[in-house]
């Protein structure tokens, strides 16, 4: 486990791509292919400006990235990272595409504050799943949040992700309020988005 570097924005870029899969296909449609290229920039935007620090797990044989959560514990300055979003989008997928996959991608919605620490995009990739990796994930996410002064950790989980539900409640996560979407369960299948938070 180790806090990502510049040269890892790429590897996190393709393994949240495959781990959120079913989301991001009607997002992105026949631009599926750019998928991973607008993802590096938003990664890269987030650890720039977003006050997001990324921790990966790196395996030691092969150098590959097998985990990867992004936490954000700084401030972050929003309106630059809509319009950094915005441009990559609109480049790669054309005008009416790219204003489909910001209002699809402008979910769940979060109001960042100064006491908590969010969690966001923690993706295992599937080779290496069930073995701990989550949690090992998860541990190094709250002693960043610990470390940085936070009082929370905060995160959004789509009510179906029943992997990710069962992870998080084992961990003393609990609902604090739900967002419902009637556009992101036609389109994404993901009728309500939980916010869940832990006292640290
Ligand atoms: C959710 C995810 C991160 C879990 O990663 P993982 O490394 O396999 O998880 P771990 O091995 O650390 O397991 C931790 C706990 O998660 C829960 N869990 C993990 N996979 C599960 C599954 N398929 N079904 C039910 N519970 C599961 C269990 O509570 C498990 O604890 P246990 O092993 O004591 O039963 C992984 O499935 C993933 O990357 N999914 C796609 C991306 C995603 O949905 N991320 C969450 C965003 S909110």
């Amino acid at each position: 486990m180790r806090e990502a570097e510049v040269r890892d924005e790429i590897e996190i870029a393709g393994l949240v791509v495959e781990g959120f899969l079913d989301k991001f296909r009607p997002i992105f449609g026949r631009g599926m292919d750019r998928s991973v290229w607008i993802m590096e920039k938003w990664v890269r935007l987030e650890h720039s400006i977003g006050g997001v620090r990324s921790l990966v797990v790196e395996i030691s044989a092969t150098g590959e990235i097998s985990g990867s959560v992004g936490v954000r514990i700084g401030d972050s300055d929003d309106d630059a990272l809509s319009r950094g979003l915005w441009d990559s989008l609109e480049r790669s997928l054309g005008f009416l595409r790219a204003s489909w996959a910001a209002t699809l991608l402008s979910y769940p919605r979060y109001a960042a504050s100064f006491q908590e620490a969010y969690v966001e995009r923690l993706v295992v990739s599937p080779a290496h799943r069930n073995q701990g990796m989550a949690r090992a994930l998860l541990d190094a996410s709250e002693d960043l949040a610990r470390e940085t002064g936070k009082s929370t950790v905060g995160l959004h989980v789509s009510g179906e992700n029943i992997p990710a539900l069962r992870l998080y409640e084992s961990y003393g996560y609990e609902e604090v309020s739900e967002q419902r979407s009637r556009l992101t369960g036609y389109f994404l299948g993901i009728r309500n988005w939980l916010y869940l938070r832990k006292e640290i």
